[in-house]
């Protein structure tokens, strides 16, 4: 019998974070920086080659698996792989498959992510006003993610809105976006932003808005009932009781939830981050590339780097020179 990837924490490792490209057709300020160096072709890992990672993955206990970028939905081929894990669905090995998208190319995409097995997708979207959305985004256009929101859920997809918190960006937005998704059956996250990739150049410790002030003002319009229940992120999340509901919050700065992480990051080159904070990373490429037929040295990889995950991050914006900043950008290790 397998024994199931655990950490030295002793806690399992059940959910693989998947960057299958470092591409993105928009430029959000506080994951990429305006002229981003994208990696050549040969860099990346196949699509056969994110199938045998993956497969290896679940073989090794993973059931959730979550495709990001980038924006995943740029990648060429990205369905044939998406079909391609509809098996470990059907075995029943994998619970979930799912993804996180910008949206732009949903409204092209969601019949065939549901038709491969997906259920859920997490769209990233910070503003509902075009002109804050074009600079957010750089150059985004709001009305395609609308469209590709809309299709998504025309297509039977559940979808959940993850809205980075920005001081001073889309703070008078907090209820706009409430009653928006509440009024679609949109399940709706907030995100404490992260000190990553060129922080010098942005006013992101300016930006940051910590999730208890959010919930604090949210707190004045509604009474907030705290659950329990997770969805396998890291996400918290209360119940407005007078509408039912639900928000979530992802507070990596301001209530750290590192003691219960299940998850490692995958990127597109194969590298392994047994944490979005930390720089230690295991190249899973060379085994897999050493050895296409065996995955045995692979599996000895993946065993060895879950054995050093370390505790938890260091973001911290208390302190002046940003401990924890990391010159990673998010867009590396797809958030
Ligand atoms: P659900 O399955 O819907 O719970 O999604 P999720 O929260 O696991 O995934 P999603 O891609 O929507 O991530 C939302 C945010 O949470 C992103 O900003 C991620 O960077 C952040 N996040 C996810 N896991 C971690 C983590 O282990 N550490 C930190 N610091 N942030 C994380
Ligand atoms: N801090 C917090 N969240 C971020 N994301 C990207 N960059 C950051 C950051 N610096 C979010 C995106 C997306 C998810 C994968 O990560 O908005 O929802
Ligand atoms: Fe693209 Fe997502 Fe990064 Fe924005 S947060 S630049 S949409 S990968």
């Amino acid at each position: 019998m397998t024994v199931p990837l655990i950490d030295p924490f002793q806690r399992p490792i059940s959910y693989l974070r998947v960057s299958v490209t470092d591409r993105c057709d928009f430029r959000c300020v506080y994951c990429m920086s305006e002229n981003m160096t994208f990696l050549p072709k040969k860099e990346l890992l196949t699509l056969e080659e994110l199938d045998q990672m993956c497969s290896t993955f679940i073989g090794l206990g993973v059931e959730k698996l979550r495709i990001t970028g980038g924006e995943p939905l740029v990648r060429r081929g990205i369905m044939t792989f998406f079909d391609n894990m509809t098996r470990h669905l059907d075995s029943g090995a994998l619970k979930e498959l799912t993804l996180t998208t910008n949206g732009s190319q949903l409204a092209r995409f969601a019949g065939d992510l549901h038709s491969a097995g997906v259920r859920r997708v997490n769209v990233s979207l910070d503003t509902l006003d075009e002109q804050k959305f074009a600079d957010i985004t750089r150059w985004g256009r709001l009305p395609q993610v609308l469209k590709g929101i809309d299709a998504a859920q025309a297509a039977g997809l559940r979808v959940k809105l993850n809205v980075v918190a920005l001081k001073g960006f889309n703070e008078d937005e907090l209820f706009t976006l409430v009653e928006w998704c509440h009024a679609r059956d949109i399940d709706l996250t907030f995100i404490e932003v992260m000190p990553m990739g060129d922080i010098g150049n942005e006013d992101r410790l300016d930006q940051y808005w910590p999730l208890k002030d959010l919930r604090a003002r949210l707190g004045e319009e509604y009474t907030l009932i705290d659950l329990t229940e997770r969805t396998g992120g890291p996400a918290r999340y209360v119940q407005l009781a007078e509408t039912g509901q639900k928000i979530g919050f992802i507070t990596p700065l301001t209530h750290n939830f590192c003691e219960s992480c299940n998850r490692v990051r995958l990127t597109c080159t194969g590298e392994l981050y047994m944490c979005l904070g930390q720089e230690d990373m295991a190249d899973l490429r060379e085994p897999l590339r050493k050895s296409p037929d065996d995955m045995q040295p692979l599996e000895d990889t993946i065993r060895a780097a879950i054995a050093r995950k370390p505790k938890g991050h260091d973001f911290d914006y208390s302190r002046q020179d940003v401990a924890g900043k990391m010159t990673r950008h998010m867009s590396h290790t797809g958030g």
